[in-house]
């Protein structure tokens, strides 16, 4: 792997530059005024993958955004390894609290990062990230040392539940044959720590209204008498969860997995500091269930959240309203072996039973995924551990996290294949939220690694 790796340090800048043009298209899947972008997103990642040396690329049409495909098949007996990746990303809103534009991608210094870190929405969750793979392939085939098959599937629709690409998996079953998934898309348990993520929470969403009154009334005539939604709605709740941070819904936790106690002190060795925890974050104290700690909290066990909640006046200055509807978004993290639909309908008959008669509710679902957890062990496992072990000159280390991406859950169904989630993301990158940022450290780190990982997938 010298040449490839020489080719790496050479070619840094440019990498660095054709990341830029890719951070720099908002495509952001969520929101329709932006189809155009996503589209070009596509086509952008076509030519990227074409310059790379791969094969076959194809921006594939589905019901929603487009996959993209490449391969590059060296030998029919080689194993072959599929590279999934998404190219939407999440809205950048609040955009006032961007430091810079979250499409106009910067590299700052940071505490964390003193070498720099690469500012925009999409830098680590996906973009950077699905990009490291591109350049390290292009590597490989540029030096001959590509030693097995590769496929790419770059999806533009993760980021809004991956509607589109269960149906194509399932179409392209033959095409997409593999031996393991690779995914970059989670991350490390820190910046000098290799670890692998071992499992990934599963999710539930609700949407919830109630309605009182048909209109909005005078707080005064009114107030006292006419049920108020927000409060009711409020008061709703707040019996979600009991004393002990426990959720309610009956049956809840029935199919919980619980871990073993050996289980759970394996994940106390991932080191832990609550004081730089708080301070990451900007909290005063920590919170969740009892009986777990902050990391089990975060990824082995199931959560219920309001996302948003909305109603009533939030105007300028005062207005003596009783709302006439109350609005809440509400999410659930799941575990194995709970199953969203299941927890979908309990969580919509429970809710609905906690309502008092002078309202009504009503319920939303929207999409959901399974929690999925894989084994430390395993042939791609084994090369992942290696290859992160080979560059870091440490011990990897093994970690269930708290996000969720479904569709690794649909790729086991339906290809059969085990997914490794070889993340060089860090929780500090603040995916999601204003001044995402991407490590040049973590970057470069993802591309010198990945031919590693190849290198052992493919011995013997
Ligand atoms: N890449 C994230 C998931 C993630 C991040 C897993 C960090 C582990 C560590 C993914 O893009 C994501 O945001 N997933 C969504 C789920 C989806 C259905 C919208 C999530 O977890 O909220
Ligand atoms: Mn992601
Ligand atoms: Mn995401």
């Amino acid at each position: 792997m010298d040449a490839t790796q020489m080719f790496i340090k050479e070619n840094q800048q440019r990498f660095l530059d054709e990341l830029f043009q890719i951070l720099k298209i908002p495509s952001i899947s969520a929101d329709p005024a932006y189809t155009q972008d996503v589209l070009d997103m596509a086509e952008l990642n076509a030519k990227f993958l074409k310059n790379a040396g791969l094969d076959n690329v194809e921006v594939c049409e589905t019901e929603g955004y487009p996959v993209v495909y490449a391969e590059k098949i060296i030998d029919e007996k080689l194993p072959t390894v599929l590279i999934y990746g998404h190219y939407d990303v999440q809205p950048p809103d609040p955009l006032d609290k961007w430091d810079s534009g979250p499409f106009e991608p910067v590299i700052k210094k940071t505490e964390i990062h003193p070498e720099g870190a690469i500012f925009a929405r999409g830098a680590a969750d996906d973009k950077g990230q699905y990009f490291m793979h591109i350049k390290a392939v292009e590597a490989m085939i540029a030096n001959n040392q590509l030693p097995c098959n590769v496929k790419f599937m770059i999806e533009g629709e993760e980021e809004v539940g991956s509607e589109s690409l269960g149906g194509f998996v399932k179409k392209n079953k033959e095409k997409l044959k593999n031996d393991v998934i690779l995914i970059s898309d989670t991350s490390l348990v820190a910046k000098d720590i290799p670890s692998l993520c071992t499992g990934l929470r599963g999710l539930s969403y609700v949407e919830v209204s109630v309605k009182g009154a048909d209109m909005d009334l005078h707080s005064g005539i009114y107030g006292g008498a006419a049920p108020n939604p927000i409060n009711v709605l409020c008061q709703m709740i707040a019996k979600l969860h009991d004393e002990n941070g426990k959720i309610t819904i009956p049956g809840f936790y029935d199919n919980v997995i619980e871990l073993s106690t050996n289980e759970r002190a394996e994940m106390a060795k991932v080191p832990f500091d609550l004081d730089a925890y708080k301070n990451s974050i900007g909290i005063k104290n920590i919170h969740g269930e009892k009986g777990y700690s902050t990391n089990e909290r975060n990824s082995i066990r199931p959560t219920l959240d309001v996302n948003g909640i909305w109603g009533g006046y939030t105007g300028e200055g005062a207005k003596t309203v009783i709302p006439s509807v109350a609005h809440a978004k509400i999410s659930m993290r799941l575990v194995p072996d709970q199953n969203p639909e299941k927890i979908t309908e309990m969580f919509m008959d429970y809710f609905k039973s906690l309502a008092p008669d002078s309202v009504e509710v009503s319920c939303k679902p929207h999409h959901g995924g399974l929690p999925y957890v894989l084994p430390s062990d395993g042939k791609g496992y084994e090369a992942a551990k290696k290859a992160l072990s080979h560059t870091f000159g440490k011990e990897t280390i093994p970690f269930r996290s708290g996000g969720s991406i479904p569709i690794v859950a649909l790729f086991e169904q339906e290809l059969g294949s085990k997914s490794v989630l070889m993340g060089f993301g860090l929780d500090s990158d603040v995916i999601h939220s204003p001044n995402e940022n991407y490590g040049l450290f973590n970057f470069y780190k993802g591309i010198e690694t990945i031919p590693y990982f190849f290198e052992y997938f493919a011995q013997d």
